[in-house]
């Protein structure tokens, strides 16, 4: 659109008409802006779907501070709205009715415990398992910082290899395996099989879920970031692990950009937006195939239904700065900045003048 080059458009538009999409990831770098970018696109999303659903899987929760409304572990309508709903889940906290507290104590929680990952692995699949019933048109996910978030998309794999670990030792065992779970905190009425049947419908649900998450007609992953240096290695390992899992993405949020009206009085913001300018091209030349999509940084937070909805704004089109280049008011500004940099540099240049003549 604004570029001459044949880039992809510099909007989340494309998410907006992708109808099929069921899953959709936001995830990037600690305080980037994934919250309010999530929030944002469930926003966007309640406006052409019939139903939404957005998920924080952060443990520091802070849809309910984005929305300014407490949320909990079950589906709470977003008030103000008719069709968008948010839920937060904390991945580490086992819920009551999980597998994991069924076999609280003794031989089974050993063995489960000697799974890496597989408490959290039965968590996010029984949740999933929850959301899937419920029959959201699209659901919307709020991650934790990137290493977490990857972590999530690889349970998959992880339950896998605890199912057939438990299978084997089964196998191994016979017998002994189940005289033991009788002895050990397991009841007479929940059997080894109940437990072995409970994993198998799990593994269902997680593989079902794991094909939905590799097909890019229903998953997509929406990178967030900022353009400084860190950001951009990040962007580009989460990129790459996100390949790696077969996981579509060809969007990047960048966020916190300085525009030039912002930038033309202060020195400090100036040089903030030359190194931005930098990072910024680079991703468009790493990212070229990618929708970029960039916010500007406010001066304010972004809190509260009304400030998300308006800084969606900037989601569905492209950011114009408040004076175009160009413009009799641009370029008058200009002048006069540069008359104030020449007054400036010349009363330096008699300070270098004077020095040197006393030396
Ligand atoms: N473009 C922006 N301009 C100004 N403030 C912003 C902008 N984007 C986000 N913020 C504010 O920055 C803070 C962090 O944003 P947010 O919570 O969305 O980040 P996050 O990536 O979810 O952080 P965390 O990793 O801690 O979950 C919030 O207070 C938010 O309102
Ligand atoms: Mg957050």
């Amino acid at each position: 659109m604004g570029s001459s080059e044949e880039l992809p458009e510099g909007t989340v538009q494309n998410i907006m008409e992708q109808e099929t999409l069921k899953w959709v990831f936001v995830g990037g770098k600690g305080g980037v802006g994934k919250t309010t970018c999530s929030s944002i696109m469930s926003i966007l999303l309640a406006k052409v779907r019939p139903s939404v659903l957005i998920i924080s899987t952060d443990p520091a929760h802070n849809l309910s501070d984005a929305f300014q409304q407490r949320f909990t572990k079950t589906p709470t309508l977003v008030t103000g709205f008719t069709n968008l709903y948010a839920m937060e889940v904390d991945p580490n906290v086992e819920n009551e009715d999980n597998l994991s507290s069924d076999m609280a104590d003794g031989f089974m929680s050993d063995l489960t415990n000697s799974i890496p990952g597989i408490d959290e692995a039965m968590s996010f699949a029984e949740m999933l398992k929850l959301v899937q019933t419920m029959d959201y048109s699209v659901i919307v996910f709020d991650t934790a910082p990137t290493g977490h978030t990857l972590r999530l998309l690889q349970f998959p794999a992880t339950l896998e290899k605890g199912l057939s670990k438990l299978m084997s030792l089964r196998t191994k065992f016979g017998g002994l395996f189940s005289q033991m779970t009788r002895m050990f905190g397991v009841g007479d009425d929940f059997g080894e099989d109940d437990i072995l049947g409970k994993l198998e419908g799990m593994k269902d649900v997680i593989e079902q879920v794991n094909r939905q998450f590799k097909d890019p007609d229903l998953t997509t992953f929406i990178c967030v970031c900022i353009p400084e240096f860190l950001s951009l290695y990040e962007t580009e390992r989460l990129v790459q692990e996100l390949t790696k899992f077969e996981i579509d993405t060809h969007n990047i949020i960048i966020n916190q950009v300085i525009f030039d009206d912002e930038a033309v009085e202060s020195k400090l913001l100036k040089s903030r937006m030359q190194m931005q300018r930098k990072y910024l091209d680079q991703f468009y030349v790493l990212y070229d195939d990618f929708n970029i999509t960039k916010l500007p940084l406010l001066p304010q937070e972004v809190c509260g239904v009304e400030a998300l909805e308006a800084f969606s704004q900037h989601f569905l089109s492209q950011y114009q700065p408040a004076i175009v280049r160009g413009s009799l008011d641009e370029v008058e500004q200009r002048v006069s900045i540069l008359k104030e940099q020449l007054h400036v540099a010349e009363s330096e240049l008699e300070k270098v003048k004077k020095g040197k003549q006393k030396a």
